[in-house]
C-alpha cells in the first residue's frame, strides 16, 4: 500500500479528537470531521490543551505542536474527505448508524483508501459489509485516551486482507502503539473482559451490596486497578458502556450479559459520566457525591 500521509477522523467526541491529535503529532495531515460543529469546537480545545500539556511536560517541542495544530482541519463535509489514505470512523456506538456512515464513506473515499472502526464491540465484517472494499476494511480500536494509552486492538473482519492488516499495525506502531489482534467476536478482547466486570459493579451497587465509594475502592487496592469500575465507566462514558453490555447481550446470546437495570436507569436519566458533570458520581460538586 501507498505511504500513507492524510488521515481522516470522522467523529471528533473524546475518542476522535484523541486519534486526530496522534495522527498529527506523528506527522500526518488529519481532517477531523463532526456534524455537530460545538463538538468540532470542543475538540480544537481539547487538542489544544492536550497538546500544550505535552509540550509542558517536554516531550513535544513547542515548534512540533504548533506543527500539529497547523495539520489539523475540521469539516462537517465527509466530501472532503476523498484524498484520505485512511479514514478512522468514531461516532456514535449504534451498528445502524456506523453502516450509514459506511457507505456514504465507501462512495468518497479513493480507491485504494482503508475504512477503519474505532468500535468497541460492534462486528467489524457487518460495518464491511455496508461497503464494496470489505477487504480494506478494519478494526482499530484505540483505548481512552488514545494520545496516552499504549494500546491497538486491530479486529480483522471476514474479509479483511493481509495488506489492509499490515499498514493498519504499521500506522499503530507508527504512533508509538503496541497491538493486539482479535478475530470479530462481539467485544473483542478488552471489552469483553472490562464491560462484565463494570455490569457487575452496577448490580454490586443496584442491589445495595456496598456503597460506590467501597466498591471503587476494593477494586481499586484489592486487585491493583488505576481506576475503580464505576469510576472508569463515568470515564469511558455510561451511554457507550450500555451500548456495548448490549452488543454483547445479543451478540453472545447470554444472559449473563444482560445490562444492569441501573445503568440503563442512569443513561435514561442522561447520567452519561464525566463529559455530562454527573454520572454514577456528580462532578459539578465534588465534596456532595449523589446518592445512588
Ligand atoms: P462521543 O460521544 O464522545 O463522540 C461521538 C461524536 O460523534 C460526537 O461528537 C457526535 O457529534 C459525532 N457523530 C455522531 N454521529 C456522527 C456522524 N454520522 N457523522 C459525524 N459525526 C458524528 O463518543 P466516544 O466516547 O468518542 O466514542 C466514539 C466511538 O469510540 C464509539 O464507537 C465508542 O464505542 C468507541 N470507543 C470509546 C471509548 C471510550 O472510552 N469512550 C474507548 C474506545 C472506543
Amino acid at each position: 500500500m501507498a505511504e500513507i500521509k492524510t488521515l481522516a477522523v470522522v467523529g471528533s467526541g473524546q475518542m476522535g479528537s484523541g486519534i486526530a491529535q496522534l495522527g498529527a503529532m506523528y506527522g500526518l495531515d488529519v481532517w477531523l470531521v463532526d456534524t455537530d460543529s460545538d463538538a468540532l469546537l470542543r475538540a480544537t480545545n481539547s487538542i489544544s490543551s492536550s497538546i500544550q500539556r505535552f509540550v509542558s511536560k517536554s516531550h513535544l517541542s513547542q515548534a512540533a505542536g504548533s506543527d500539529a495544530l497547523r495539520r489539523i482541519k475540521c469539516t462537517a463535509n465527509l466530501e472532503d474527505l476523498h484524498s484520505a489514505d485512511v479514514i478512522i470512523e468514531a461516532i456514535v456506538e449504534s451498528e445502524n448508524v456506523k453502516k450509514k456512515l459506511f457507505s456514504e464513506l465507501d462512495k468518497i473515499a479513493k480507491a485504494s483508501a482503508i475504512l477503519a472502526s474505532n468500535t468497541s464491540s460492534i462486528s467489524i465484517t457487518r460495518l464491511a459489509s455496508a461497503t464494496s472494499r470489505p477487504r480494506q476494511v478494519i478494526g482499530m480500536h484505540f483505548m481512552n485516551p488514545p494520545p496516552i494509552m499504549k494500546l491497538v486492538e486491530i479486529v480483522r473482519g471476514a474479509d479483511t486482507s493481509e495488506e489492509t492488516f499490515s499498514a493498519t499495525k504499521a500506522l499503530a506502531e507508527r504512533f508509538g502503539k503496541i497491538v493486539i489482534c482479535s478475530q470479530d467476536y462481539s467485544g473483542f478482547i478488552v471489552n469483553r473482559i472490562l464491560m462484565p466486570m463494570i455490569n457487575e459493579a452496577f448490580f454490586t451497587l443496584y442491589t445495595g451490596v456496598a456503597t460506590k465509594e467501597d466498591i471503587d475502592t476494593g477494586m481499586k487496592l484489592g486487585t491493583n486497578h488505576p481506576m475503580g469500575p464505576l469510576e472508569l465507566a463515568d470515564f469511558i462514558g455510561l451511554d457507550v458502556c450500555l451500548s456495548i453490555m448490549r452488543v454483547l447481550h445479543v451478540g453472545l446470546g447470554d444472559n449473563k450479559y444482560a445490562p444492569c437495570p441501573l445503568l440503563v436507569q442512569y443513561v435514561d436519566a442522561g447520567r452519561l459520566g464525566r463529559k455530562r458533570g454527573i454520572g454514577v458520581y456528580d462532578y459539578r460538586k465534588v465534596s456532595e457525591p449523589v446518592k445512588p
